[in-house]
């Protein structure tokens, strides 16, 4: 094990083997040519899996408020001939810059007291300020990878050093407030879609392509809207693009006079309907509206278009509580006080293409979150979704399984270890792969009774255990990454 230049050693606490473990930082940064590895990496399995989530949760004496606040940090598990080598390093951002250098929480994120509104995060770009804590997730914007959050403003890095290369230089003069970290990409013509929101006396919503290999975002419907709801996810199809526009608002001006996190602005209004905005993409404008009952959602699933309809498959909770329930203080809690609200169910909505009233229907018994698929089928008719869940064995717990839904019969497949914590699974196809779930799946585990993370590979169809790298120290729970094939990762072992 090598350690990069500047690392610190570790401040990990020996903590108590659960949950908690995963919300404690870490200040460690390594580079390892070979992890020890149990069980067989598939020889094909040549890229990289890079991951994003935060990792520091203070700075200074003082401690940020909610999960979705520490300091991003990447890993890279790069695959070669059955070897995993890893390195993990902090997203060098202008938020991570401020707090090293002035030891100090000194902008504004999403729910931890800030000392200015997020009107002046996104205004800080044009003076060279900070507020870019791009923690969330990891894609690409034509030859770059960039770890995205939820202001439209993405970190570039290498995904071979993990080095940050700067905020991206988008080559248009898009104006907006907030964006969602999964843009989505059309798998046929390589073409990402995303959603943009500017806030202001009047808001507005603009739904866009960037084309495949460019770094311009043209504009394909805008709507204007006086209260804009917060919205991390949209969905896509073949022909549309499609915003659930949940009754969790926020009034920008008064969000400017308050001067509050953005979290402590949302309004959760269960009396309005949640919105169906549907776009065209060939730059036809909206579709009649379409409206349903009240719910929220961070994670749509996917989208397709059958018999007049859109089929839009989300993860649906009853209200908002979820991100009150991720709160620090509230996620460090002993599992049995957790207290966090039930997992979010597999819904499919059922959306007029003419418009008018919108049927849900659950899709699977069992409820999940950080929702992937086979990306092949972004858009189209897919079987397979897979997730973290939770065991139900009536012991309250966070996650603490791996979960497979196949939507032809409702029913679940887990992978399930007592004491460990597995984050979002990334689905892998496999080379020449015929059927949807032919492949792996690629999640890094918490092993809280260890204090260490291992990389777990699962087999797809079964969901049975393949291999585990030993990450050579423990993870903090994080959110969203990708697979990176050798190609355009660059990667070497
Ligand atoms: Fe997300």
């Amino acid at each position: 094990m090598t350690r990069s230049q500047g690392a610190t050693t570790t401040t990990d606490a020996p903590g108590p083997p659960d949950h908690r473990l995963g919300f404690v930082s870490t200040e460690e940064e390594v580079s390892v040519t070979a992890l020890p590895v149990r069980g067989t990496i598939p020889a094909w399995l040549d890229g990289a899996l890079l991951r994003n989530g935060p990792a520091k949760f203070e700075a200074g004496g003082q401690g940020f408020r909610h999960w979705f606040d520490g300091l991003a940090m990447l890993h890279r598990f790069a695959f070669a001939g059955g070897r995993v080598a890893y390195a993990n390093r902090f997203l060098d951002s202008p938020d991570y810059r401020a707090v090293r250098e002035r030891g100090r929480i000194g902008y504004s994120t999403f729910a931890t007291d800030p000392c200015r509104s997020i009107f002046a995060r996104v205004a800080a770009r044009f003076t060279g300020g900070v507020g870019l804590n791009a923690n969330v997730s990891i894609g690409r914007v034509a030859d770059q990878f960039v770890a995205w959050t939820e202001t439209p403003l993405p970190i570039a890095f290498d995904p071979e050093t993990l080095r940050a290369a700067g905020v991206l230089d988008w080559e248009d003069r898009l104006d907006a407030t907030t964006t969602t970290p999964h843009p989505l990409t059309d798998p046929a013509s390589g073409d990402t879609f995303n959603n943009l929101v500017r806030f202001g006396g009047t808001s507005r919503y603009t739904l866009h392509r960037i084309p495949a290999g460019e770094r311009r975002r043209l504009p394909l419907a805008a709507l204007p809207v006086r209260e804009p709801a917060y919205m991390h996810s949209f969905g896509l199809t073949a022909g549309h693009l499609v915003l659930a526009e949940y009754p969790l608002t926020v009034n920008p001006l008064r969000m400017l006079l308050r001067g509050r996190p953005f979290a402590e602005n949302l309004r959760w209004r269960p009396e309005r309907p949640t919105r169906f905005l549907i776009a065209r993409r060939d730059g036809g404008g909206w579709l009649p509206p379409a409206e349903g009952g009240a719910f929220f959602c961070f994670h749509h699933v996917n989208a397709q278009e059958r018999d007049g309809e859109l089929l839009v498959d989300l993860l649906a909770y009853p209200d908002p509580a979820i991100i009150d329930a991720l709160y620090l203080d509230r996620l460090r809690r002993p599992a049995a006080e957790l207290a966090l609200p039930p997992l979010p169910e597999l819904r499919r909505c059922r959306v007029p293409l003419d418009g008018g009233a919108v049927r849900y229907e659950r899709l699977a018994r069992m409820g999940l979150e950080l929702p992937r698929i086979n990306d092949r089928h972004r858009g189209w008719d897919y079987r397979y979704v897979y997730g973290v869940g939770q065991r139900e064995d009536g012991q309250p717990d966070f996650q603490n399984q791996l979960v497979k839904v196949d939507l032809r019969t409702g029913d679940a497949a887990v992978w399930h270890e007592a004491g460990c914590y597995p984050g979002e699974p990334v689905f892998v196809a496999a080379p020449g792969a015929r059927a949807e779930d032919d492949g792996v799946l690629l999640s890094v585990v918490l092993d809280a009774r260890r204090g260490r993370s291992f990389l777990l590979v699962l087999d797809a169809p079964s969901l049975g255990e393949l291999a585990r790298a030993e990450a050579p120290h423990r993870i903090p729970l994080g959110f969203h990454g990708c697979y990176a094939d050798r190609l355009t990762a660059g990667s070497k072992v």
